[in-house]
């Protein structure tokens, strides 16, 4: 089948502003968007920009705007979408050239939660031991693989862009509700700041986004209750 692909193209030396292309694309139910985006660049235009590396779903470097949600071009099939597509940039994040987003300030407010494990205790001889239910305490927010798709569909994130946004908040719940972890105060109280957990509306466009099925706002919930309950 023909698929009529359009891309919304902005290349910063030429163009003041992003406009679109429309590319004719043979394809079949079950290639993906980033198979129609190699075609267009290895067949019609190589000058189309865009991330990608795994292919699999792994990575999180091709998350984009496709038919209106944000999905990853290496998951979505041609199959689940029909014969018109439509291809943009994430939303609410600079645009560095065509497919392209400046992801610097998003991986500074992951940064900003301390995404990883606090503990000053001296370690023991063997692992530090955490039973299964504590494991399975924080199991869902480790499936985040930083696409962005969620805080880049946020429309409290596009009001406020200084909202740490739902992937800041997933990657710190990760940590926080491990019992490995002496940090979850630390933690809490970046969370509790005005740009933190306050700021989501429970909108849910995140939990429509993320790749992963990740129960994003449960996650941005539990966050908020314990810094409730621990009145940080
Ligand atoms: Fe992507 Fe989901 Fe992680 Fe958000 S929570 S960055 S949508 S994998
Ligand atoms: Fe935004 Fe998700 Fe909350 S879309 S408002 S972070 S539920
Ligand atoms: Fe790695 Fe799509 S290319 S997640």
């Amino acid at each position: 089948m023909q698929v009529d692909l359009r891309i919304l193209r902005f290349d910063p030396e030429r163009d003041k502003a992003g406009h679109w292309e429309s590319y004719k694309v043979d394809a079949g139910p079950m290639d993906r968007v980033l198979d129609l985006l190699h075609s267009v660049k290895w067949e019609q235009d190589a000058s189309l920009t865009f991330r990608r590396s795994c292919g699999h779903g792994i990575c999180g470097s091709d998350a984009m705007l496709i038919n209106n949600r944000n999905r990853l071009a290496c998951k979505i099939r041609v199959d689940q979408l029909g014969r018109k597509i439509s291809v943009a940039p994430l939303p609410g994040l600079p645009v560095v050239k065509d497919l392209v987003v400046d992801m610097d300030g998003f991986f500074a407010k992951y940064r900003s939660v301390k995404p990883y494990l606090i503990n000053e205790t001296e370690a023991p001889d063997h692992e530090r031991l955490q039973s299964q239910s504590e494991r399975a305490r924080f199991d869902d927010t480790t499936k985040c693989i930083l696409c962005a798709a969620c805080t880049s569909s946020c429309p409290s994130f596009w009001a406020q862009p200084g909202y740490v946004g739902p992937a800041a908040i997933v990657n710190a719940h990760r940590f926080i509700f491990d019992s490995r972890d002496e940090a979850a105060d630390e933690r809490l109280e970046i969370l509790a700041d005005n740009d933190g957990v306050w700021r989501c509306r429970t909108i849910f466009n995140c939990v429509d986004a993320c790749p992963r099925g990740i129960h994003i706002t449960r996650a941005i919930l539990e966050v908020s209750s314990a810094i409730v309950e621990r009145q940080v």
